[in-house]
């Protein structure tokens, strides 16, 4: 059985995505800059499906590949989901559990890569566990992230930090009440442009 790891680019103060977020304005005001890093590089590192290519340093490239190649299967919030619309259906960590109130019925179809669970993120992990068979289920938004943390679920968590103090925003470590969670640094990793950290969820 793989690992439940948690990947996301937050500021050093703590935002994932800057005010106003949305699906026309993904990030939110002034959180593109979060992403500078995926595309300031010359090594190229393909995502979703091909779909897209990020161009990020060698050292970073090192650190997706083998993110990437780690996961089979993601979890994500719908909000996330709305905001990339969909991904254009090639979403980054396939097979993906949307969790939400609503299904989206036109991706419900032969062939989609997504499987939305409304019964809440413990069954969207036990189900992308199932489908991820030896490899890791990376969770990819706060929202799933914090769930899953008060639930025990998660082993480990990545946080590639942005150099830049975004002021407001979607906070990733919110809704958490007053739980304290141990953590051991696996790897802090300096790259251009960003700070690769990655701690062990102790239990
Ligand atoms: N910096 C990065 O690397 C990065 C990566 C990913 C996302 N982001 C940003 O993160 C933000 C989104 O994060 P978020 O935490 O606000 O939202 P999210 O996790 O993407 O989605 C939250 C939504 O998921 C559904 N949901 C969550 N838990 C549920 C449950 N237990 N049962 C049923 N439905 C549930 C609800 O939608 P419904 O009620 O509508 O179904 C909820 O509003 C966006 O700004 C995005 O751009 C940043």
């Amino acid at each position: 059985m793989g690992k439940v790891v948690f990947n996301i680019t937050m500021s050093l103060d703590g935002f994932v995505a800057g005010p106003n977020d949305g699906p026309e304005n993904g990030l939110g005001d002034g959180g593109d800059r979060l992403f500078t890093w995926y595309f300031s590089g010359d090594t190229e590192v393909p995502i979703s499906d091909g779909q897209m290519v990020l161009k990020v340093s060698a050292q970073s490239a090192e650190l997706l590949k083998a993110a990437f190649a780690s996961y089979g299967a993601g979890v994500w919030g719908r909000r996330t989901f709305d905001i990339a619309h969909a991904w254009g259906g090639h979403p980054p960590g396939s097979p993906a559990f949307i969790v939400t109130h609503t299904v989206p019925q036109e991706w419900v179809k032969e062939g989609s890569p997504f499987t939305f669970v409304t019964d809440g993120v413990e069954s969207a992990i036990r189900q992308a566990k199932e489908a991820a068979g030896d490899k890791d289920v990376v969770i990819a938004t706060p929202s799933i992230l914090q769930q899953a943390l008060k639930a025990k679920l998660v082993d480990e968590i990545y946080v590639d930090v942005a150099p830049v103090l975004l002021g407001s925003g979607v906070r990733l470590f919110d809704h958490l009440e007053t739980k304290q969670f141990e953590l051991e640094r696996i790897h802090a990793i300096e790259a251009p442009g960003v700070t690769h950290l990655g701690f062990r969820v102790v239990k």
